[in-house]
């Protein structure tokens, strides 16, 4: 399962045929707005490259758009509230702007299609995750005066071919999608519902990628999947090769491919999952120096009665040995996780052991949330929902105030040393500093002096905030 973020997307690009419909420019504007996971702003380059190609060009500002699209994220009740509260703000930009079309997509699109559609007319278009490819043709009819909706899900889409185009990048870092749906059923969670089955995508088109992406001066890729160990391309499939042995590319190989487009491109993923992420993976990581020594291993829960009624397929103690792995493969790797506090019949002591676990791990980062009950999930059928939000709230505190301690305490273990820094940006605060990223993910910032983004600096660490470093390059 993917963490999410939540921004606008937005970059211009000019496509070669004209759609049924022109707007009075002779050109057509799309807005894209993503929330919710990685995966949707990953999804929303596809949208963009197949919106490019049936002509629309994209833009941030939403009163120059003739066509808007929310890709929108379910995972939670408040992420859903907040799309809803945006839905609502362009139906009322609509009464301005009429012919201004409205679209859904992504995790909210399957669930709230009549609703949205019918019931709420709060918009004008449906299309849920694998029918992306459809959507110029449902643009045309929603310009015929249709309502449109396509919220089908696949067993084969993984959209391999469409070359993204990179929305709100910064020409360094970018993701790329190595598989799409889950299969787990982790009994919180609505993905498999609203993103289907899982299945991985061909790895030559994603090595190529990787390399275009190097080719144009992008320096990091991202392999995302919600379940990135449990890729898995069969290369007889496409009768490629008949030694048994050599059937199948897995996740580790898939990574080390990647690895090996360039020394100078760096590679993360995420996320693993703690009930398959095999040795195999951590000695790859191991091997290749590009490859970062960070990994997102979402835990949920430090007890082993929560993890089985969450149907998550591990223990406390597996959990822990794979923690054990990493150390011992790669005793300086960065770890961080997702937590949920107060899922059903949570008790006082379960509660404890998450802590526990937090106080032995001592995460570089998390993500930590109160559970919300989301509808179809196995988890709303068959246990109630029974924590109160107060006994929520003060459980998810506690594991913050947990994690802000451990947070800092590894970030203060990174002063003193010098990191390799891949650089990114300037500052936020100041002009005069730039920003980069180690490879355990940590932000440092430095003096500028004549250094570019997307160079490779070494940069003493001198000083560090509770989440940032602060440094000097040291000449190389
Ligand atoms: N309630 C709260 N948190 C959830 N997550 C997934 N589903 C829910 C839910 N119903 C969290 C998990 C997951 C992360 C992306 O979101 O921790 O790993
Ligand atoms: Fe992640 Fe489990 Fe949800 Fe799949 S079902 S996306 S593994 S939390």
């Amino acid at each position: 399962m993917l963490h999410d973020g939540n921004k606008v997307i937005d970059e211009s690009r000019q496509g070669e045929a004209i759609m049924t419909k022109t707007s009075e420019s002779g050109e057509r504007k799309l807005l894209i707005e993503s929330y919710g996971c990685q995966m949707n702003f990953s999804d929303s380059e596809i949208v963009a490259s197949i919106m490019g190609e049936a002509g629309f060009s994209t833009t941030r500002d939403a009163e120059a758009a003739d066509v808007v699209l929310i890709n929108t994220c379910a995972i939670r009740d408040n992420a859903e509230q907040r799309v809803r509260g945006r839905l609502q703000f362009f139906k009322n930009l609509k009464k301005t702007k009429p012919d201004m079309v409205v679209g859904v997509l992504g995790c909210m699109a399957e669930r709230l299609r009549e609703k949205l559609l019918e019931q709420e007319q709060l918009v004008d278009l449906v299309v849920g995750p694998d029918a992306y490819r459809d959507l110029p043709n449902l643009i045309g009819q929603v310009d015929s005066g249709q309502k449109a909706v396509n919220v089908l899900l696949s067993r084969e889409e993984t959209y391999a071919e469409i070359a993204p185009v990179r929305l709100d990048s910064n020409g360094i870092t970018a993701f790329i999608s190595i598989m799409r749906g889950c299969d787990n059923m982790c009994s919180f969670c609505v993905v498999p519902f609203t993103r289907g089955r899982e299945r991985s995508r061909d790895p030559e088109s994603i090595v190529r990628e990787a390399q275009e992406l190097f080719d144009q001066g992008y320096r990091e890729v991202t392999l995302l999947g919600q379940n990135v160990d449990s890729y898995k391309w069969n290369l007889t499939n496409k009768g490629e090769i008949k030694d048994p042995e050599k059937e199948t590319v897995n996740f580790a190989q898939l990574m080390e491919k990647v690895a090996l487009v360039n020394p100078d491109l760096r590679v993360r993923f995420s996320t693993s999952h703690p009930k398959d992420m095999t040795d195999d993976v951590l000695h790859t990581m191991a091997k290749y120096e590009n490859i970062c020594k960070y990994i997102h291993l979402p835990v949920q829960s430090g007890s082993s009665e929560v993890l089985k009624k969450m149907n998550r397929g591990y223990t406390r103690e597996w959990y822990l040995d794979r923690i054990a792995a990493i150390n011992r493969i790669m005793p300086d790797c960065a770890i961080s996780t997702d937590i949920i506090t107060g899922f059903c019949g949570e008790t006082e002591e379960q509660h404890q052991e998450t802590l526990s676990l937090m106080a032995e791990v001592r995460y570089d980062m998390a993500f930590m949330f109160k559970y919300s009950e989301r509808p179809r999930t196995l988890a709303e059928r068959k246990y109630e929902d029974d924590i109160t939000e107060d006994v929520k709230g003060r459980r998810l505190r506690e594991v913050i105030d947990l994690q802000m301690e451990c947070g800092a305490e590894r970030t203060k273990a990174l002063v003193g040393k010098t990191h390799r820094v891949l650089v990114e940006g300037t500052s936020k605060k100041s002009e005069d500093q730039l920003f980069g990223r180690t490879t355990y993910n940590t932000v440092i910032v430095f003096p500028k002096g004549d250094i570019k983004p997307g160079q490779y600096v070494d940069v003493h660490a001198h000083d560090c905030t509770s989440v940032t470093l602060l440094g000097e390059v040291v000449p190389s």
